[in-house]
């Protein structure tokens, strides 16, 4: 089936989200994100849970007045099944399957990451992606290249043997005091920082993989040393430090992305996911999408961190090609 009218859900980690499609067409797309857990440096699953369940009905009908759709127009229910917080999921999916239960539609559960992956074709301005696209998936939990054929199939050609990208954002953010999740604040502190501040060693892993963890250790270390002979190190090069550290770390996004360019020959190009709202990422991008004569798709910033209008558009591709959940769908954890 093709769905006019369908409502999607995310609720996989700390954002409730809800938008609606219509004719294929985002139409409405509404995030609540909880910001309690920044108090506790990280995401307490069982406070996600409880703060998903008292915003999701607020959430679902802003998207829906939002849209001037009405619940009796809704024809599909897509949300998000994984991989994520099994409590924050529960929340989505048993919303979800109660919505399409009470109105007898299709409902579809959407693996997170392919919701993700269809974003690439949310970018604007709107020319749907030319595939085959070479894709950088950089969030929270991923780091991955992949040869992208559509909007939901893609294949594998390297991924973080580590922290994904997103986490080692977070924890140098919280080396210098940002609170969590820090990612976007330290990216924005770097804004007025001297990148060549201090030298940070961009990681060597082998073919087209990543790796992260050692450069969070030398971050530390050093920070450790520095202020061990200057008290205020930290305080007095916030700026610096922060700019040195995105610096190194899209350096090292960057660079292994320019190796599967070369690798593939693809010249489409997408990153997508939390970390593609990095400015630095952004632009060092399109500067090499310049140099290479490649056509760049990154999607706008509401669609780069977790949203539901993703999941909509990876839902609306699952029905059109025949795909449908029933009661039985339940969510999962870690990666399917
Ligand atoms: O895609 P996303 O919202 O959730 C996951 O699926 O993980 O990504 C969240 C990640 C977090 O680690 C957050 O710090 C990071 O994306 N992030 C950023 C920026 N905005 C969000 N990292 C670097 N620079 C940013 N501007
Ligand atoms: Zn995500």
């Amino acid at each position: 089936m093709s769905p006019h009218y369908l409502l999607a859900i995310e609720s996989s980690c700390d954002d409730t989200a809800a938008a609606v499609l219509v004719g294929g067409k985002v139409r409405s797309s509404v995030v609540s994100s909880q910001l309690r857990h920044a108090d506790f440096g990280g995401v307490l699953p069982e406070m996600a849970s409880r703060l998903h369940l008292t915003a999701i009905g607020p959430v679902v009908r802003q998207a829906l007045l939002q849209a001037e759709v009405s619940l009796a127009q809704l024809d599909a229910i897509a949300v998000t099944a994984g991989p994520g917080l099994l409590g924050s999921l529960h929340v989505g999916v048993a919303y979800a399957k109660g919505v399409a239960f009470a109105l007898g539609v299709p409902l579809i559960g959407v693996d997170h990451l392919k919701g993700h992956l269809a974003s690439a074709y949310l970018s604007e301005p709107a020319p749907s992606p030319d595939a085959p696209l070479l894709t950088l998936i950089v969030s929270g939990g991923h780091t991955q290249l992949m040869h992208q054929h559509s909007p939901l199939s893609a294949e594998l050609l390297g991924q973080t043997r580590d922290d994904a990208a997103g986490e080692a954002f977070d924890k140098v953010a919280k080396l210098i005091g940002l609170p969590y999740p820090g990612g976007a604040a330290l990216d924005a502190l770097a804004e007025t920082g001297d990148a060549h501040f201090h030298r940070f060693a961009i990681p060597r892993v082998e073919g087209l993989d990543f790796s992260f963890s050692g450069l969070k250790t030398a971050f530390l270390y050093h920070l450790r040393d520095a202020q061990a002979a200057q008290p205020d190190y930290v305080a007095r090069h916030a700026h610096d430090l922060a700019a040195a550290i995105r610096y190194t770390l899209v350096e090292a996004l960057v660079q292994k992305f320019e190796r599967a360019a070369e690798h593939t020959g693809l010249r489409h190009w997408a990153v997508v996911g939390g970390v593609s709202a990095n400015r630095l990422l952004r632009r060092r991008m399109a500067q090499l999408a310049e140099s290479h004569q490649a056509q760049l798709y990154i999607p706008p910033l509401r669609y780069c961190t977790d949203n539901a209008a993703m999941i909509a558009l990876a839902g609306f591709h699952l029905l059109r090609a025949g795909h449908r959940h029933g009661p039985e769908l339940v969510p999962f954890a870690t990666g399917a």
